[in-house]
């Protein structure tokens, strides 16, 4: 089932969230948030999903802009999840795609044939105008992909953080908003500890996002966070070992 919400609304620039929740395998159903922008007749999709989610979330962002006005989709990092469907939309529309330049060479294995439009994000991120404001592609390298950006929107003040931030929960950012970090901690916790590669990046990480006026920090997978609960997210997110920090754990 698909749900969906008006995150931000100014007048003339929107952010809805798009999240689908399976009843039936709820307990292996991983749910997924897909993000979308629009300031008048541009708009950015963001982490666009699987190849099976891709007739809803292509019906959701039509019901709130023409296809046309899609001027590009941004791929946080590699993952099924995210890019499943970058061959479909390719042919679907004649948006640009934002991808990882570490990713580029992997994308033809989803079937995408056609590389003109590929607009190749390099290790250190990108600032592109959007409308009177602008996106500020952050690095979110090994967090987890090895190459991984985060999206903060200035005029929403909303930071897109991909992976970071995820619970892993069938519970959906349409449906969940504003909770508590306490609530939601133990739901991050086992993913991060192995997803994420370690703690000197987490914290490079923190200090990138501190640079930004963040209102809701609205990850991939779980609940969005705001205010106080955003900022014990970064505090919690800069102290943690993971990854290689916990090597032994695992060899
Ligand atoms: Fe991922
Ligand atoms: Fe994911």
């Amino acid at each position: 089932m698909q749900n969906e919400k008006v995150i931000y609304d100014d007048g003339d620039h929107k952010c809805i969230v798009f999240s689908f929740d399976n009843e039936e395998t709820e307990e292996s159903f991983l749910a997924v948030n897909q993000y979308l922008i629009i300031q008048n007749k541009s708009a950015i999709l963001i982490d666009p999903g699987s190849q099976s989610s891709y007739d809803e979330v292509f019906d959701g962002v039509s019901r709130y802009t023409d296809i046309d006005n899609l001027k590009y989709i941004f791929y946080s990092h590699q993952d099924p999840d995210v890019a499943g469907s970058i061959a479909n939309w390719s042919v679907s529309c004649g948006a640009r795609q934002i991808v990882p330049k570490l990713w580029m060479r992997f994308m033809s294995h989803y079937g995408l044939m056609n590389f003109n439009r590929i607009l190749a994000l390099e290790d250190k991120g990108a600032k592109i105008h959007f409308g009177e404001d602008y996106l500020h592609f952050i690095p979110a390298h090994f967090l987890h992909s090895p190459g991984n950006f985060s999206l903060y929107d200035s005029r929403s003040k909303i930071l897109f953080s991909g992976d970071i931030g995820a619970s892993i929960t069938s519970v959906y950012g349409a449906k969940n908003q504003n909770v508590n970090f306490d609530e939601i901690k133990e739901n991050m916790e086992g993913f991060h500890k192995r997803y994420m590669a370690g703690n000197k990046f987490c914290k490079a990480w923190v200090k990138k996002a501190r640079e930004h006026d963040v209102q809701i920090m609205a990850p991939q997978h779980g609940s969005l966070l705001s205010g106080e609960e955003y900022e014990k997210f970064l505090s919690w997110f800069e102290n943690l070992k993971c990854g290689g920090d916990l090597i032994d754990e695992i060899y």
